[in-house]
């Protein structure tokens, strides 16, 4: 089963209960949170207090993605705010079964994110305690950016050498034409941010990525 998380970043965020709206009757599965801090990617977004705004309008489960130094300290908070999963990257400087623990106490699932020039397989010792494994396939910190085939192996040796079965996200890049190369490789929760909010309808990019 293929799950659609449209990305907020690309959304009208002066009309962002209408965006919402829209990407839920177009058929999203989730909503794609990307929290930036400025340090960890030269950008910055918003923090918990938006997530909560977020989850007080709509239903659909909230897919965080932390792009920041300390997900120790605020991966929590974004549990507390609703977010049902919390994913951080490998390449941050603290310990994962820390920031796991910290995560689930606070009532959220965990997840754990690879860059495109991060081997998946620096996750190994992690994989069982994750519900679901983020694949980049643009480095973070911009939507808009063109989808890197090259990860695609991360995905490959992820379904295959190290058995991962759970949730496999892909995130950068997808639109209707690389989407089938990403569920070909196995991913089956795709991440499109200017792909759907950057058409009018959002309705028919879901669906062309979802049957890519
Ligand atoms: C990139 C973010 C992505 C981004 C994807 O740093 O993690 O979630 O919004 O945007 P598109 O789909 O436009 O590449
Ligand atoms: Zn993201």
């Amino acid at each position: 089963m293929v799950k659609i998380a449209p990305s907020l970043l690309s959304a009208d965020f002066g009309r962002l209960q209408e965006e919402i709206a829209d990407v839920t009757a177009g058929g999203a599965d989730l909503l794609h949170l990307d929290v930036m801090d400025a340090h960890f990617v030269p950008n910055l977004t918003f923090g918990p207090f938006i997530a909560k705004a977020i989850r007080r309008i709509t239903e659909l489960p909230l897919d965080c993605h932390l792009m920041i130094e300390d997900p120790l300290t605020y991966g929590p908070e974004f549990a507390k705010a609703g977010c049902e999963i919390v994913t951080f990257h490998v390449e941050v400087d603290q310990d994962p079964a820390e920031v796991i623990d910290a995560i689930e106490a606070a009532g959220a699932k965990a997840g754990m994110v690879v860059n495109p020039d991060t081997d998946v397989r620096r996750l190994a010792p992690w994989l069982d305690r994750c519900a679901m494994v983020l694949v980049m396939s643009v480095f973070p910190g911009f939507g808009g950016q063109s989808f890197i085939p090259e990860v695609l192996e991360n995905i490959r040796v992820l379904r295959g050498e190290l058995g991962y079965d759970r949730d496999v996200e892909i995130d950068g890049g997808i639109s209707p034409a690389t989407a089938a190369a990403a569920k070909e490789a196995g991913a089956n929760v795709l991440v499109a941010g200017s792909a759907i909010f950057g058409k009018p309808d959002r309705a028919a990019q879901i669906r062309a990525i979802r049957d890519a």
